[in-house]
């Protein structure tokens, strides 16, 4: 069942795991792995049976699958003792109980809603570009990957501009214990730094209960769930979902984007020659680069999928990177083709109860930011030697440590 050898969190694997996603997909399809100690689901097809039945394959991974290791319970201990336990809202919810969660984040990024965003993203874009044209070098990552999904998203949340730096810290402290190998002291540390988040946002909740603003923080605290309002632990656990989901996911693909624009001259020129083709691009971007490798399942009874038998209690780790690049559904899916027919049909959102709600957001930061960067800089091009861009080593999150890059100001 588990012949292919190798490892997913090998150094190597980590920095271009395509070639043994290749491998499960063709070899061992639904298979154990023991360094993630669950089933690795690779084909298109496995992964939307499994959306299609949340009553098998539960989302609550925390209380049934019981998957910590000794760092992640040391820091969840510290959590707990000096800030906020973590609950199961929303990601971490089976319906109808993430009915409930979901309807409130729902409300707030709605295609309709992000519609109107479109000038103060663009301006966002903007003020950020203007920040490092006339230098005609920067880090993308840095500069302008990183910035563009903080700023806007502290925006959303009602956190002030001078705070956005924070953003990026602290959500990568919420992601670190879950993707990087952490020894105890590290994983403390993060909690320290979640726990400095959520006291901050105790003081903004308590704020936006006595003076409500339009901003998410100020709707969820008078959002009603079941006829009550959300307690503290909820609401921290909510704003947790967002940070994490709308940072790290969004700068991880417009950093990819970039990458594989300078990989493929030709279709960077193609595109400033048909902007309206940027919008495939960015659904390209997101099938070839999925920016979250995949997320983790576990099973309310023993089951079977893709004709592997598997027991009640089984971690399961949906491959949405993997299955990105299925033959069966993406012919030649490991070239890289902004006019590729479908692109859009990935699985980087999920798909089911649970597809991400900030989709349509992270659409259109990458949409707006691409459409004005090829609009603005000229003769963009890598200011490292080699062509190999490193990846933060992370086991379920794709992006780049950073991208130097050299241009000329257009205007
Ligand atoms: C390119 C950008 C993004 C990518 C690739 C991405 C990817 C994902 C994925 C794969 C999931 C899990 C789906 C599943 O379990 O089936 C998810 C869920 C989620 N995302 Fe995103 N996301 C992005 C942007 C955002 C943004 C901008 C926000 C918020 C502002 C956000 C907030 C969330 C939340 C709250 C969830 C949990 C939803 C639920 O469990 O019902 N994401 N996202």
């Amino acid at each position: 069942m588990n012949d292919v050898e190798g490892s997913l969190l090998d150094p190597e694997t980590l920095e271009c795991p395509f070639p043994f996603f290749r491998r499960l997909r063709e070899e061992a399809p639904v298979c154990f792995r023991p360094e993630l100690r669950a089933y690795y689901v690779t084909r298109y097809q496995d992964i939307r049976t499994v959306k299609k039945r949340p009553d098998i394959f539960s989302n609550d991974i925390f209380e049934k699958g019981g998957m910590r290791s000794a760092a992640q319970a040391a820091a969840e201990a510290y959590r707990s003792e000096h800030g906020w336990a973590r609950v199961s809202t929303l990601q971490r919810t089976d319906p109808p109980t993430h009915t409930l969660y979901r309807q409130l984040v729902d409300k707030a990024f709605t295609p309709r809603r992000v519609r109107t965003m479109v000038p103060y993203i663009e301006g966002v874009v903007n003020d950020l570009i203007d920040d490092f044209i006339k230098l005609g070098e920067c880090d993308f990552v840095r500069d302008f990957a990183t910035p563009l999904p903080c700023t806007v998203i502290a925006d959303q949340l009602g956190v002030p501009r001078s705070e956005v730096h924070k953003i990026k810290v602290w959500s990568d402290a919420m992601l670190g214990p879950g993707g990087h190998h952490m020894d105890e002291a590290e994983a403390l540390e993060c909690a320290r730094l979640v726990v400095e988040a959520q006291h901050y946002f105790a003081e903004v909740i308590e704020d936006r209960k006595r003076q409500p603003r339009d901003d998410i923080i100020s709707d969820l605290v008078h959002a009603e769930v079941d006829g009550r309002r959300l307690d503290m632990h909820e609401l921290q656990d909510l704003l947790d979902q967002l940070l994490t989901g709308g940072n790290e996911t969004t700068t991880n693909a417009i950093g990819s984007g970039m990458m594989l624009l300078l990989r493929h001259p030709d279709q960077m020129r193609y595109l400033r020659e048909n902007p309206d083709g940027i919008k495939n691009f960015v659904e390209e971007v997101l099938r070839y680069e999925t920016p979250v490798l995949h997320l983790f399942r576990v099973t309310t009874q023993d089951t079977e999928l893709g004709g592997v038998p598997i027991p009640e209690g089984s971690m399961l780790a949906l491959g949405y990177a993997a299955a990105n690049r299925d033959e069966a559904v993406f012919p030649e899916g490991e070239r890289f083709d902004v006019c590729r027919h479908k692109a859009g049909a990935h699985l980087s959102f999920g798909s089911g109860p649970h597809f991400c709600p900030g989709a349509s957001l992270g659409r259109q930061e990458m949409l707006s930011g691409f459409r004005i960067l090829l609009e603005r800089l000229d003769d963009i091009r890598t200011a490292v030697p080699d062509e190999r861009f490193e990846h933060v080593p992370h086991s379920f999150l794709r992006g780049l440590r950073s991208l130097p890059i050299r241009f000329n100001a257009r205007c």
